[in-house]
């Protein structure tokens, strides 16, 4: 079954056709990767299925409702949580003051859900114990290192539980050990049927965590299929080539 799926999106920046008639399909309940060389759209796609850029054209539907051109807020409250390449956290405040923000900026999700800030308090050091940084709870956010960084905005998104989540290179500047850290959750999480979509240049880390990937190409789909059948398909080898030296950004 599919939860996200996206027909003919276009989306141009001036004369750059970032999305050019994208059409993919997200499975539920699993862990999709999507990987494409550098400019292929992914951020693009992300951005539009989001709320944060409005498509051209085409449409995004979730479990078969028309969301194209949603609201962030309202894709959120739609059970769509995300992280952002460039990670978006405050480096001034405490890892829990970082979490607390997070909850009050997902207001509405607290409120509906009748949370105090007792209750509110209790839930964002049950996250932070799920990503393993509850013992850095009083620390300044700007003083972790990076891999930690990532893994306090992956605590945000988990707070209102979504029911997506939309990872954008989770792995890039993150040490080997932080790394299998971080897979372990995004596993843990998906056995309790969280659906994923993970864009990111490591391959190693898409090929043993995804059970499905798609591949994006110069702003449409190329390709999608299990892991094993996608890295050793000659047309995503070429796209890779053609567009020159890929860097783990
Ligand atoms: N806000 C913007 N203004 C102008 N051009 C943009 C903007 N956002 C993206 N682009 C362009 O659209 C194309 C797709 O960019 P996008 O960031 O979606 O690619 P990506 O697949 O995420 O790449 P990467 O792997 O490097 O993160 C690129 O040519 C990029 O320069
Ligand atoms: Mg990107």
């Amino acid at each position: 079954m599919s939860v996200i799926q996206v027909t003919d999106l276009k989306k141009s920046y001036g004369g750059i056709h970032a999305l050019s008639g994208c059409s993919m399909t997200f499975e539920d309940k699993a862990i999709n990767g999507l990987i494409g060389p550098n400019g292929s759209g992914k951020t693009t796609l992300f951005n539009v299925i989001t709320g944060y850029e409005t498509a051209d054209s085409g449409q995004v539907s979730l479990r078969g409702q028309d969301i194209t051109n949603a609201k962030p807020d309202e894709v959120f409250e739609q059970g769509i949580g995300r992280t952002f390449q460039i990670t978006r956290i405050f480096p001034r405040l405490t890892v829990l003051e970082n979490v607390h923000v997070a909850a009050q900026r997902q207001g509405f999700v607290a409120q509906a859900r009748g949370w105090d800030s007792a209750a509110e308090r209790e839930r964002a050091m049950e996250v932070l114990e799920f990503v393993g940084l509850a013992r850095l709870a009083p620390e300044i956010a700007g003083d972790l290192s990076y891999g930690q960084q990532k893994l306090l905005e992956f605590a945000f998104i988990t707070m209102a539980r979504p029911s997506v989540i939309l990872l954008d290179e989770p792995a890039g500047g993150v040490n080997p050990s932080l790394l299998r850290h971080i897979s372990d959750r995004i596993r843990a999480l998906n056995s309790e049927g969280v659906t994923f979509i993970i864009v990111e240049h490591d391959m190693e880390f898409v090929m043993r965590l995804c059970d499905q990937v798609l591949v994006m190409h110069q702003g449409s789909a190329l390709t999608s299929g299990p892991p094993e059948q996608v890295r050793s398909d000659p047309a995503v080898l070429e796209a890779y080539l053609g567009t020159g030296p890929k860097e783990g950004s």
